[in-house]
């Protein structure tokens, strides 16, 4: 079979097993398991593929099939424009944190910043503030050991382990220092919604996904905890889950935060809050 054919096949088997995106995901797949940029495999829609060259593809789609996440077929993510490490040690990455990068980035003026990133997982946030901000200082903070090798790993890569590091603590418990910027993608899932969760989401850790059973328990608990480690007019940015916003809002009103904002996310759902303190 040809390059093409093959995609072809792939693509409908993806699809009849109900995988979002079957073409985008065979090509991904195919390159990988070639060797190849994804682009390439245009330049070769005729070529024959060997057998020793479909074997690894036929186990990737099998997997892919049965709900393994792309990411964690691939071994990476593409996140703000780097490449970062992905497996089953940390959530895989969500575009809508991209877009929680992006605006912080547009609320900063003051670039060397002292910046924690609360639940870092595979430290995609902290990292790509640190390759957006070159005078900023970041700590990524988790509870997940596995997490944090994981960041760790990521952070040696794109070079940034002198200006990134890392602490395992719960919230902001283990920190004493203030900063500029606390920025968190806490978990926010209801432990009464898992049975919602698709089988790809269930691959991401429990302890990446899962808050109490409201949802909302950690990020209150941080907003709480935030006026003690913010420096005066320092910046709280928030991911949230659906349907948390109205409640989030409230509690940063009680606890006396400023410039209290929210912002949607490309589907309109309310994703996002920012405040300052002080
Ligand atoms: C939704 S994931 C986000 C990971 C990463 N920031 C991202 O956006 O892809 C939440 C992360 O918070 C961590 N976490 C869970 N409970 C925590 C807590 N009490 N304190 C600090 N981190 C926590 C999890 O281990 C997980 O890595």
């Amino acid at each position: 079979m040809t390059v093409l054919e093959v995609l072809q096949a792939t693509t409908a088997y993806l699809k009849k097993r109900n995988v979002e995106n079957p073409r985008l995901n065979a090509e991904h797949l195919m390159a990988h398991a070639l060797g190849r940029k994804r682009i390439e495999l245009y330049l070769d829609f005729e070529r024959a593929l060997t057998e020793t060259e479909l074997a690894p593809l036929r186990g990737l789609v099998k997997r892919r099939s049965e709900g393994e996440p792309l990411q964690h077929l691939l071994g990476t993510v593409e996140f703000c424009g780097l490449t970062f490490l992905c497996d089953k040690r940390a959530l895989v990455p969500r575009p809508e944190t991209e877009q929680l990068v992006e605006r912080v980035e547009t609320r900063i003026e003051n670039r060397e910043l002292r910046i924690v990133d609360v639940g870092t997982g595979s430290g995609v946030i902290a990292l790509s503030l640190a390759a957006k901000m070159p005078e900023a200082q970041v700590l990524g903070v988790d509870v997940s050991e596995d997490a944090l090798a994981l960041a760790q790993e990521n952070a040696a890569r794109l070079n940034l382990s002198e200006r990134v590091q890392f602490l395992k603590g719960r919230l902001l418990e283990n920190i004493e220092d203030a900063f500029d910027l606390i920025v968190a993608n806490l978990p926010y899932v209801s432990i009464q919604d898992r049975h919602t969760l698709s089988l790809e989401v269930l691959h991401d850790p429990e302890v990446a996904l899962f808050a109490g059973a409201q949802g909302d328990e950690l990020v209150r608990e941080l907003i709480d905890q935030a006026p003690f480690r913010l420096r005066p007019g320092g910046l709280l940015a928030l991911e949230i889950g659906l349907g948390q916003s109205e409640v989030l809002l409230s509690a940063l009103a009680e606890k006396n935060y400023r410039d209290i904002s929210s912002e949607n996310d490309y589907n309109g759902v309310t994703r996002f809050l920012f405040a300052r303190y002080g």
